[in-house]
């Protein structure tokens, strides 16, 4: 490609990106009182021959993204505001949106996993997303919720405090939404097709990205940074937001402290740290004060990546935050991350989250669900397994909860379950695994191990009003590992976790001020335990939220029954609901 055409290429790529930076800083300015706002969002794929294709690591390529911005445009909201989001799809790929950690109360139909509440809205077509920010404020995201077409589509969703109702630490003099993501130089939505059909492991990522940028470590990109301009002695709060695909990440900053505040948009006791870990669907509010001598301090995300014989992107990301009065291009000092096996560094980060108010956990709870979470190997049915076949040992993988692929069906499974559409899912998921043994560490005397798994669109089905709790056991059943558990459309408490084989004997647990969050990582060869009330509506998704695991089925969809209330019944489906 020549310089000129490159230049172009990139002008157009950034000229994208300064929207987007410029309006990050920005507060939103609204009046008071409870108000809805609009959003236009189209979907594009960025065409050939049309010079809108994004350029990065040395290399020009088509992405979709939401009104041509990478990452796509930010919401603003107050807690109590409703929103509608008009998704119009001008590009190519069936395509759905999900705004991630939401809790949709009465509003299940706008939730957005493919499959699962909706079917895909195809190109051309439309969908309406209407719903409330109920009791809920913090940093959340919105993201494509078909394929692996997230690489792209994503962005932050900001919903501030009630007018008059401060922060509960001091206010910063900046706020920044800083996303992590993952950037392939492949079609990711062939990339996911290819994978599956491999029967094998996906290649790591091209490039790990802050706010889309990959950073001065990556080819092509010295110029392709992020940067915080700081002022001595201010003090900032980030917002990050973990949109990657398939990689978990540290994050940490040169000689400056983290202080974490607020986890999935719910408060937390300030607890300082060096380093946090986050994993795809997890976001995390942390206060830096710009303390140290004026200069250029990198802000870093590496990998973490807890599984055995996996390859990973090993390249950090950097971003800068820089001082004003900082020597122009001077050498910036980078932060020590953990290695990429620290589990240790990880546990110490989720040891120090506690909720922050008073809590309204279930004291006692009436189903006790026991999930395990974890990778599967099948045999090779193939008659072609050289293609077919490249999983270990000669088998395809998967990914299973107790055992059970998840099967996404063909018509959604809130409208089967709402219109009463046989045969496309059933209610049987089981509440406990259908075999007992050492999850963690195999089957007893060396049993060889079946590691195959079962298929099945197999659903749990909750009574309005359950309490629940639910333990979610990794397995060694492939390679232990960390899995971010998402569960949509609640929030849940998270009494407890630890490593190896989960004993209610010796189990720890705790009731006083667990944190409430939406997406838990279960430590690796270890299990969490999670509390919720079942009192919102509706067909909710519960999966990994690494891509990957979910394409390998790691997910189950919880079916929570109407009550007897009005405001205990989901509405009727939107007129626009697309079709199949
Ligand atoms: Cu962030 Cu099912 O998603």
């Amino acid at each position: 490609m020549t310089n000129l055409a490159t230049s172009f290429v990139l002008l157009v790529c950034f000229s994208l990106l300064l929207v987007y930076v410029s309006s990050v800083h920005v507060m939103a300015q609204k009046a008071s009182g409870i108000s809805t706002k609009f959003y236009d969002f189209k979907s594009l794929w960025h065409l050939s021959g049309t010079n809108q294709k994004c350029y990065k690591l040395c290399h020009s390529k088509d992405i979709v993204t939401i009104n041509g911005m990478f990452p796509g445009p930010v919401i603003y909201a107050q807690e109590g505001d409703g929103i509608i989001v008009k998704v119009t799809n001008e590009s190519p790929f069936n395509i759905t949106i999900h705004w991630h950690g939401v809790r949709q109360t009465l509003s299940c139909w706008f939730d957005g996993p493919s499959y699962i509440t909706q079917c895909p809205i195809q190109s051309e077509q439309t969908f309406t997303y209407k719903f409330t920010f109920v009791k809920q404020k913090g940093t959340f995201f919105w993201h494509a919720h078909v394929s692996w077409l997230r690489a792209s589509v994503y962005g932050a969703l900001i919903v501030y405090p009630k007018t008059g109702v401060p922060y509960p630490f001091k206010y910063p003099f900046q706020e920044h939404i800083i996303i992590l993501g993952e950037y392939w130089l492949k079609d990711v939505v062939q990339l996911d097709r290819a994978t599956i059909a491999s029967g094998g492991s996906p290649p790591p990522a091209d490039a790990f990205t802050i706010n889309g940028h990959p950073g001065p470590n990556y080819n092509c990109s010295n110029n392709d940074v992020y940067k915080i301009d700081a002022i001595q002695g201010k003090t900032y709060l980030l917002r990050l937001i973990h949109a990657g695909l398939n990689a978990e990440n540290f994050f940490a900053i040169a000689n400056h402290k983290l202080t974490i505040v607020e986890v999935d948009a719910e408060y937390t006791k300030p607890f300082s740290t060096d380093r946090v870990m986050l994993g795809p669907g997890q976001t995390m509010n942390v206060l830096v004060t710009a303390d140290q001598p004026i200069g250029r301090y990198s802000m870093a995300l590496g990998p973490y990546m807890s599984a055995k014989g996996v390859k990973f992107q090993n390249i950090s990301s950097i971003a800068y935050f820089e001082y004003s009065g900082a020597v122009l291009n001077s050498l910036s000092l980078t932060p020590k991350l953990p290695s990429f096996n620290d589990n240790l560094a990880v546990k110490t980060v989720m040891d120090g989250l506690k909720s922050l108010n008073l809590i309204n956990l279930p004291k006692e709870t009436d189903t006790n669900l026991f999930v395990t979470v974890g990778l599967n190997v099948q045999k090779c049915h193939s008659k072609t397994p050289k293609q077919n076949c490249q999983g270990l040992n000669n088998g395809v993988m998967a990914a299973s909860m107790n055992n059970i692929s998840f099967v996404k069906p063909k018509i959604s499974v809130l409208e089967a379950y709402y219109k009463k559409i046989n045969g496309s899912f059933t209610e049987d998921f089981p509440e406990v695994p259908l075999k007992f043994y050492d999850f963690v560490n195999g089957a007893p005397n060396n049993i060889p191990n079946n590691t195959d798994s079962l298929k099945g669109t197999r659903t749990i089905v909750l009574e309005y009003g359950t309490r629940v709790q639910l333990i979610l056991q990794d397995t060694g059943t492939v390679s232990t590992e960390n899995h971010p558990i998402h569960l949509h459309g609640y929030s849940f408490y998270v009494v407890g976790y630890g490593s190896g084989n989960y004993d209610p004997q010796t189990a720890n647990f705790n009731l006083v001020n667990p944190p409430y969050m939406n997406t838990i990582g279960v430590p690796v060869g270890g299990w969490a335990a999670v509390r919720f009330v079942a009192d919102n509506p509706g067909v909710w998704f519960m999966h990994c939220h690494l891509d990957i695991h979910q394409s390998w089925g790691l997910g189950t969809a919880i079916i929570v029954k109407n009550g007897k209330g009005d405001l205990q019944t989901l509405p009727h489906p939107p007129a626009d609901l697309p079709r199949c």
